[in-house]
C-alpha cells in the first residue's frame, strides 16, 4: 500500500508528534520481528494470540508470514460472535488479523472495513487476505487517521453495527473529538467494543505529556469516570466494563458502549 503521511494542519504539535511516532513504530513492526519494537520484549503475533485464547483452528490456518503481525489487547471473538453483526468497522485494524478472524467466524457478515494509519501493516493485511478470497471479498482495508475520522476524502466510512477497537482507543489523542466523529458511524443499536487499558490510579504528574508514554497505550488511558463523561457527551452509553486483568495503575478491560 502506498505510504501516506497523515499529518493534519489543525492538530497541535503534541498530537502531530504522537501520530508521527505511532506511524513510524507500527510501520517498523512489519519488518522487525522481535518484541513489538526491538529491543522491547512485548508479546506479539501467534504467541500473543495463543496466550489471549484465540481459537487454535483459526491460528492454524494463518500463513507463516502473518506471525508477528498481531498486537491485540484481548481476544474479542466470543463477544463479537454473540453480537452477530452484519457490518463491522475495525478502527486500528493493524494487519487485519481480527478482520480475517471475524470474516471466518461470522456467517452473516456482509462487510467489514479495517482502518489503520500504518500503510505497512495494511499491506501485510492485504497479503494475508490474498490467501483467502472468500473472506477477502467482504473486507476493505484503508489508511486513515483515528484523530480525523471525519476529514479523510479518500474513502467514505459507512455506519456499521459494530465498531471494534482492539488496542487502538488509548492511542487517540482527543477522545472528545473522536467520539463526536465516531457516533454517526454506529447504526441504530450499534455497539462500540473497546479492548484497552483503563486507569485504576492517577498517573504520575507529567506522564501523559511524553509521547513515548502513549506508544504502549498507557499515556492516553482514561479512568472509568472520565470515559463515562466523554461517552455520555457524545450521546452514547457504557453498557458494561469487564476487567480482564489488573496491573495497577491500569486494568486491561473490555468496554461495551452502545447508542441509546
Ligand atoms: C496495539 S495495535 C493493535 C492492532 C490490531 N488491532 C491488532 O489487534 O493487531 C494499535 C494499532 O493502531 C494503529 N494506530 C495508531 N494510531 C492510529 C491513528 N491515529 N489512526 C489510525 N490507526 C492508528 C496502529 O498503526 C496499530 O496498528
Amino acid at each position: 500500500m502506498e505510504e501516506k503521511k497523515i499529518v493534519i494542519a489543525s492538530m497541535n504539535n503534541f498530537a502531530k508528534e504522537l501520530n508521527r511516532a505511532l506511524q513510524e513504530m507500527y510501520n517498523k513492526t512489519s519488518t522487525c520481528k522481535e518484541g513489538l519494537l526491538s529491543p522491547v520484549a512485548i508479546d506479539r503475533g501467534l504467541r500473543l494470540l495463543d496466550k489471549l485464547g484465540y481459537p487454535p483452528d483459526l491460528l492454524e490456518i494463518l500463513p507463516p508470514e502473518s506471525d508477528g503481525l498481531a498486537f491485540p489487547c484481548a481476544n474479542p471473538l466470543i463477544r463479537i460472535i454473540s453480537l452477530a453483526p452484519q457490518s463491522i468497522l475495525d478502527l486500528g485494524c493493524g494487519a487485519a488479523l481480527d478482520a480475517f478472524f471475524c470474516a471466518c467466524s461470522l456467517p452473516d457478515l456482509k462487510r467489514l472495513t479495517g482502518l489503520d494509519a500504518s500503510s505497512k501493516l495494511l499491506s501485510k493485511g492485504e497479503d494475508l487476505l490474498y490467501h483467502f478470497p472468500a473472506e477477502a471479498e467482504k473486507i476493505t482495508l484503508c489508511q486513515g487517521d483515528l484523530n480525523n475520522l471525519g476529514e479523510c476524502q479518500d474513502y467514505q466510512l459507512q455506519a456499521s453495527d459494530l465498531i471494534l477497537m482492539n488496542g487502538s482507543f488509548n492511542l487517540v489523542y482527543d477522545k472528545k473529538k473522536f467520539f463526536a466523529e465516531l457516533t454517526p458511524l454506529l447504526t441504530r443499536n450499534g455497539v462500540l467494543l473497546i479492548y484497552d487499558f483503563l486507569l485504576t490510579e492517577a498517573l504520575p504528574p507529567g506522564f501523559a505529556d511524553e509521547v513515548d508514554n502513549w506508544l504502549w497505550n498507557i499515556g492516553g488511558a482514561l479512568n472509568a469516570t472520565d470515559l463515562e463523561k466523554v461517552v455520555a457527551d457524545a450521546g452514547l452509553k457504557i453498557v458494561e466494563i469487564n476487567e480482564i486483568e489488573r496491573i495497577d495503575p491500569v486494568a486491561r478491560c473490555e468496554i461495551i458502549i452502545s447508542t441509546y
